[in-house]
């Protein structure tokens, strides 16, 4: 089984990533949160600094990393994917899936699913003029799974490297439960290989998914090894995983390495401490009693503060069963 860590804006970036594959085994691919241009008002297009450092080779070392794209322009997804070609990527993934509301209004993310015409307009130039692999990450819809029933065969004109699938709605956010049996409806309709995504979050969820779509062999989790960053390997074992107490030693050292690396780069506690905040809103599941560990965490405002809480997290919470 093939296992990819998802792209989670504002949480996986290079550097989290980064440290994340140095410390914890079992992950495969990486994906980079999405990244868009910006156009000006005399037509010309350019692309934030700070999204082009995100996917840095020098930012990115080691990393089998997929950069993802929102548009749903044909010249400008194409511009940004020439942007990541000439960094050296030979992949990009295109972002169907995103549920803001924010996003979705414009007619992109989840919010381009009702809209194949326009999908094609944009696969028409890309995959005509991208010298890479293309594939794309997207949800069942954005209002009714029907959307992704109807695309799916469309799709297969493209050469696509993959599909990657949330069985959500757009328009559900993450209320609700991943659809299984909407996701199984999806596989006759493409010839492209699909990746299961969502809701992965310990052994018990991996094994049942294997039992409900056999033949899937690569697995996209966010959330889930955030919260549990020993889960992946736990999968490759194929078996349960027991935390040992060098494990406990290993997730202080990458938080440690994390912060270290968030003073480096970033200016003020209260950045850097949003950075870490984001990590911990998941990784508190790993601890018992992790209502009041997020609550805790959530509440520091000085990065003082914030080593000791986490110094005295480890030193007296165990790990939850
Ligand atoms: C805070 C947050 C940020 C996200 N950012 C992105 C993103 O940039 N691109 C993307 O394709 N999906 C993004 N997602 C969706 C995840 O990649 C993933 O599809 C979703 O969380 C379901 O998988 P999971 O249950 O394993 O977390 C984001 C999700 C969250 C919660």
């Amino acid at each position: 089984m093939k296992i990819y860590l998802a792209p989670l804006r504002g949480i996986t970036d290079c550097i989290f990533r980064t440290t994340f594959l140095r410390y914890f085994k079992g992950v495969d691919k990486v994906m980079a949160p999405f990244i868009s241009s910006l156009s000006a008002a005399n037509g010309t297009r350019r692309i934030k600094p700070a999204y082009l450092s995100d996917i840095s080779p020098e930012n990115n070392r080691n990393t089998d990393l997929i950069p993802q794209i929102l548009s749903n322009d044909p010249n400008d997804f194409l511009f940004t994917a020439q942007h990541i070609f000439d960094l050296g990527w030979p992949e990009i993934n295109c972002n169907l899936g995103c549920p803001s509301p924010m996003v979705t209004k414009k007619k992109r993310g989840s919010g381009l699913l009702p809209h194949q015409e326009q999908i094609c307009r944009v696969l028409d130039v890309v995959t005509a003029r991208w010298p890479g692999r293309i594939s794309i990450k997207t949800r069942l819809g954005l209002d009714s799974a029907a959307e992704l029933y109807g695309l799916l065969p469309i799709l297969d004109q493209y050469p696509l490297s993959e599909i990657i699938i949330h069985p959500r709605l757009g328009r559900q956010m993450y209320k609700g439960r991943a659809d299984l049996e909407a996701f199984q409806n999806c596989r006759p309709l493409t010839r492209h290989r699909l990746i299961y995504n969502g809701d992965i979050t310990n052994y018990d969820s991996y094994r049942r998914l294997n039992q409900r779509l056999p033949g899937i062999n690569c697995l996209m989790v966010g959330r889930g090894l955030i919260a549990d960053p020993f889960l992946s390997a736990g999968f490759k074992a194929g078996g349960l995983y027991l935390k040992s107490d060098s494990d406990r030693d290993i997730l202080k050292y990458f938080l440690d390495d994390l912060l270290r690396q968030y003073q480096e780069r970033l200016c003020g506690d209260s950045h850097i401490l949003g950075r870490l905040k984001g990590v911990w809103r998941y990784l508190a599941a790993i601890f018992e009693d992790s209502g009041k560990i997020s609550k805790k965490i959530t509440k520091t405002k000085k990065l003082n503060h914030y080593t000791e809480m986490v110094k005295s997290i480890f030193a007296e919470t165990p790990f939850s069963k």
